[in-house]
């Protein structure tokens, strides 16, 4: 597994390999089972598996956790080796964003980027499709590959590459859960012992609203505000529990048939979130 940090010594390892399907898996390391299952997809489907790690500054707000998120390289790096991974891209800051960041383009999806979790940290999917789209560009993947559990994310980075022209195919990978049903996450770390038995009880609301919407009820509207009252009376601090057309992230339609139902919360110091799908 060769591990480069910028971009002509990337290239230069790819050199060769154009006729290889390339896949990549972009990560922000701190890797846990749900990174290795985008490994294991990457690898099933590419001739080449290359995973990024980079911890993007402009998708993180003022008062997030940009200087405290996780940093775990040689742990990640063991793991990625085990999983098969070809080449690791691991840029420094500089690499990524050479004249700064204040002036750097950004790239905007107007029709995802504002709702659900884009309403709590304004600027976060901006800074999510811009170093994507530079992923994109520097790796020239044939295929990358992003976990559901940020079913925003996916539907924004699909709808930015199809806007974009981008010639590559996004694909999803489902969301790997604890055996309590909480996804996993890096920022579960956050998460005392009790916290994140309580943690799972976002997963059980929303497949409780999914049962309800598989039995006929409609009501979408009362199913979320009967969600963030269960979590708020169970100590979250809810930012929102959504029932939402599965591509567009808009309020269904009667007709819709493609729903997703997802939440975001915050518990202790982890602002959490989860989402599960339903075809009627
Ligand atoms: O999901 C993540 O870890 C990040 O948002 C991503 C896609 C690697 C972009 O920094």
């Amino acid at each position: 597994m060769d591990v480069v940090h910028d971009i002509a010594t990337l290239r230069a390892a790819q050199n060769g390999q154009r006729h290889r399907r390339t896949g990549l898996v972009p990560t922000m390391g701190n890797l846990h089972a749900g990174h290795l299952a985008l490994v294991r997809a990457c690898r099933g489907a590419c001739d080449i598996c290359v995973v990024s790690i980079f911890v993007n500054p402009t998708q993180f707000g003022p008062s997030e956790d940009f200087a405290n998120y996780p940093r775990t390289l040689d742990d990640d790096l063991r793991l990625l080796e085990a999983e098969g991974t070809d080449l690791v891209f691991n840029p420094t800051v500089d690499t990524m964003y050479p004249d700064g960041q204040e002036g750097h383009v950004r790239v905007r999806v107007p029709s995802l980027a504002q709702t659900l979790c884009g309403e709590a940290r304004p600027g976060h999917f901006d800074g999510v499709a811009t170093v994507v789209a530079k992923l994109f560009n520097i790796v020239a993947p044939d295929e990358a590959f992003f976990g559901e559990k940020d079913w925003q994310q996916l539907t924004l980075i699909r709808t930015m590459a199809r806007q974009l022209d981008m010639p590559l195919t996004v694909t999803g990978v489902p969301t790997v859960r604890e055996p309590s049903g909480l996804a996993m996450s890096s920022r579960n770390n956050y998460l005392s012992h009790e916290e994140r038995e309580r943690a799972a009880l976002i997963n059980q609301i929303l497949m409780q609203i999914k049962a309800a919407i598989e039995r006929g009820d409609r009501a979408y509207a009362d199913a979320e505000a009967r969600g963030r009252r269960v979590l708020a009376a169970a100590g979250f601090e809810v930012d929102y529990v959504a029932v939402r057309d599965a591509n567009r992230l808009v309020p269904p339609d009667a007709d819709a048939n493609t729903l997703r139902i997802l939440a975001a919360a915050r518990l202790g110091r982890a602002r959490l979130i989860d989402n599960v799908g339903v075809e009627l």
